[in-house]
């Protein structure tokens, strides 16, 4: 059943432990991504971000992607997850993963979303309220869950609190919930996107827990969210890198790190970094121990984009020759169905251990199976 992600995420802070919430960049990722979840009996939290909209709108330029694509993009997402999803014992929630702006929100939750993120932490303070507001005002009447950003994720070398730290002000935080009323907030506290976050980051865990202690004494019933914290598996570095890959420099989050936040206020918890890796390796993999399929009609020139772009683990990067496969999930040979295989294989791989080492195994029957109109009524009595 598809609910708004809060629903879930209550569940996780009442717990004590963190949601994974897992960005989908393809039909068949989500598809996977729900079976894993099912498989553990773990409640879902499936991302797609604005990007990822424009690329399953179709646009492989998706840098370029215009709101047409990402509202195409957006209810493709959205109608791969309900089919697979709906009748799902488990309950699902699909989120806007770095909404642009409220357009790109109003395009996600039109094409069936039930959360969306607003990333308004590149704008001054106010504005970033402000922004942030708006989409509040747009999204609670119709149920869906509005998680914001503030902070700047920090680069590698901000491990250590500064004048000029980009490290998210818990005084700020707080200032933040009550002025925007969202639901959850990504904070910044030494995590950061991509592969290469550094050898030895060091998780700030004293901000979540002063922001999430303060939040309890202004009676704020809201959630935090931990971004950039893929692991970045070495195990499946080195595998890339055997195959010829040239990934440099890719370290992630301690796994123990993420555990331990996990108990420190830290609800839901971003991975996209390690699905990608996955399934790169995977489908470097098939190749290597398959040659003939190099030559494949079909897929060969995944095979060609994979030795053009060694320095590459963004599937999005190999996926154009299957577009239509990518965004609504048919296969029209064996030889897209062994792509398919890896990028399902990759995607339980990563999500499957991180279920178990952040906690929300079996928690799928805690969770209230509540409806977008029973939260819109909620929020409305609470005049959120
Ligand atoms: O946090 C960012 C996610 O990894 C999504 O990446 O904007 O390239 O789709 P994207
Ligand atoms: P990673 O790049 O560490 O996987 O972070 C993903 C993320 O924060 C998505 O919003
Ligand atoms: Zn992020």
């Amino acid at each position: 059943m598809l609910v708004p992600m809060r629903a879930i995420l209550e569940t996780a802070d009442r717990g004590n432990y963190a949601q994974g919430a897992f960005n989908v960049n393809a039909v068949a990722q989500a598809k996977a991504a729900i079976e894993v979840h099912e498989m553990f009996r773990s409640p879902a939290i499936l991302q797609g971000a604005d990007l990822a909209n424009g690329f399953m709108g179709g646009r492989t330029d998706f840098a370029n992607a215009t709101l047409e694509d990402k509202k195409r993009g957006a209810k493709r997402i959205a109608d791969a997850v309900r089919k697979f999803g709906e009748t799902s014992p488990i309950p699902i929630a699909l989120h806007l993963d770095h909404g642009k702006n409220l357009d790109s929100c109003i395009a996600a939750i039109e094409g069936g979303y039930t959360s969306v993120m607003i990333d308004g932490s590149a704008l001054p303070f106010e504005e970033n309220v402000a922004l942030t507001r708006e989409v509040v005002r747009y999204a609670h009447p119709l149920g869906v869950t509005v998680e914001g950003e503030l902070g700047v994720l920090a680069g590698v070398e901000d491990h250590i609190f500064s004048e000029t730290s980009t490290y998210t002000n818990p005084l700020k935080a707080i200032e933040f919930f009550k002025k925007t009323g969202c639901d959850a907030l990504a904070i910044s506290y030494g995590t950061c996107h991509g592969a290469n976050k550094g050898r030895d980051t060091k998780i700030r865990r004293e901000i979540a827990i002063a922001i999430k202690e303060s939040m309890r004494h202004e009676g704020i019933d809201g959630f935090l969210v931990s971004h950039g914290s893929s692991t970045v598996p070495q195990y499946i570095v080195r595998e890339i890198n055997a195959m010829g890959g040239k990934i440099e420099n890719a370290h992630g989050i301690p796994i123990e790190q993420l555990i331990d936040v996990s108990h420190c206020g830290i609800s839901k918890i971003n991975v996209d970094t390690d699905i990608r890796l996955a399934v790169t390796r995977n489908m470097k993999e098939l190749f290597r121990d398959n040659p003939s399929l190099r030559e494949s009609s079909s897929i060969g020139e995944i095979y060609r984009l994979l030795e053009a772009n060694l320095t590459a683990f963004d599937p999005r990067v190999f996926f154009p020759p299957i577009m239509d496969t990518v965004t609504t999930g048919n296969i029209p040979d064996a030889d897209v169905g062994s792509i398919i295989d890896c990028v399902e294989r990759g995607v339980k791989e990563v999500i499957g251990t991180l279920i178990v080492q952040f906690g929300s195994y079996g928690k799928a029957p805690e969770v209230e199976r509540v409806s977008l109109e029973q939260m819109a009524a909620r929020y409305r009595e609470k005049g959120i």
